[in-house]
């Protein structure tokens, strides 16, 4: 009886295992723009691929960050700065990708670059702390898409889109949760549209990882201000829920945007931590009164943190 059950779930995976391990050709040939090199995800893909051989086209917000990575790197490695909030800037970013990639295009755009603070609960926000994450880490993304979209088809490339588990489950108030719900949905109709041209589109969704997003520097000071009045009950219990949850090897996220970029066969999402595959991609799929509940035994009661 379990034979019968085993032997088809053991053939699919072995099957998937194949399609998934080939490789597109000519990766030395081939240019990836990636947003958000200065730390994280982002630099450590960019070392990743620039030692696959691939030719990586590197954008930073700072100087300091792109120096600092070019030295890491191979020669083949360039730089550019790119503030994804500034149309100015993406358009200078494009005309340089442009002259880089000729008539090849481009091969892999990967959208990484954002910012998670300011975060905490809905009520301590106003709009403006709403369209700050908004600004960087969704209409930045819409705006490089489309702005490298002709690039990109020309290649028949890929599109790599960093997301979150949060832009599949919304536990943390703030815009952090929204942006990437928005995410989610713009790399769907995209890949939806771009299948006819031959690109595809992927989703990474990391759990929780230890890298500069999650220094509150980025919060405004009224958001701060509150962060500092909350009792030292509630800013444990943030502190261990992150920690408990958090890893800190970021190539389980780089590998996976890696295999986006270089197998024949992508996936469609990636899940990366886990966290993210055990916890918050499970609860996703639950209904929405079972999820609800997990989270409202285990997250601070509202009466502590207002
Ligand atoms: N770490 C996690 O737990 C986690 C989980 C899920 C998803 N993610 C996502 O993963 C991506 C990378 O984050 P990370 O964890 O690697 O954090 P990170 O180290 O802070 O990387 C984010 C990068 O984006 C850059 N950046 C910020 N604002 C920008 C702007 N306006 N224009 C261009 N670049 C800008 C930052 O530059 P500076 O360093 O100069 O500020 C930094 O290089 C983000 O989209 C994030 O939402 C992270």
């Amino acid at each position: 009886m379990w034979l019968y059950l085993m032997t088809p779930v053991g053939l699919y995976y072995l099957l998937r295992w194949y399609r998934e391990k080939q490789v597109v050709s000519n990766l030395q040939d081939k240019h990836v723009f990636i947003t958000g090199c200065d730390s994280g995800f982002g630099n450590l893909l960019a070392r990743q691929l620039d030692r696959r051989g691939m030719r990586v086209l590197a954008a930073c917000l700072t100087e300091k960050g792109a120096t600092e990575l070019r030295n890491k790197t191979s020669d083949r490695l360039e730089t550019v700065i790119l503030d994804v909030t500034k149309t100015e800037s993406i358009v200078a970013a494009t005309q340089w990708v442009k002259e880089r990639v000729g008539n090849r295009g481009l091969w892999g755009l990967v959208n990484n670059a954002g910012i998670s603070f300011p975060s905490g609960p809905n009520e301590w926000m106003n709009k403006e702390d709403f369209a700050k994450i908004l600004d960087v880490n969704l209409l930045g993304v819409i705006e490089v898409t489309l702005s490298m979209l002709p690039l990109v088809r020309k290649a028949k490339g890929r599109v790599v889109n960093v997301s979150s588990i949060l832009g599949r489950i919304s536990i943390v108030g703030g815009g952090y949760c929204i942006s990437k719900y928005g995410v989610e949905a713009f790399s769907d109709s995209l890949r939806r549209e771009l299948c006819y041209f031959g690109v595809k589109v992927a989703i990474i969704e990391p759990g929780f990882f230890q890298t500069a997003i999650s220094s509150s520097d980025g919060h405004f000071s009224h958001v701060k201000m509150l962060w500092e009045q909350a009792s030292s009950e509630v800013k444990e219990f943030y502190d261990k829920k992150f920690l408990l949850s958090c890893e800190w090897d970021l190539s389980l996220v780089t590998d996976c945007m890696e295999h986006a970029l270089t197998s024949r066969h992508p996936r469609t999402r990636y899940s990366a931590g886990w966290d993210a595959k055990l916890i918050y991609i499970p609860l996703s799929y639950l209904p929405t009164c079972l999820s609800d509940a997990f989270f409202y035994r285990t997250s601070m009661k509202p009466e502590k943190a207002l």
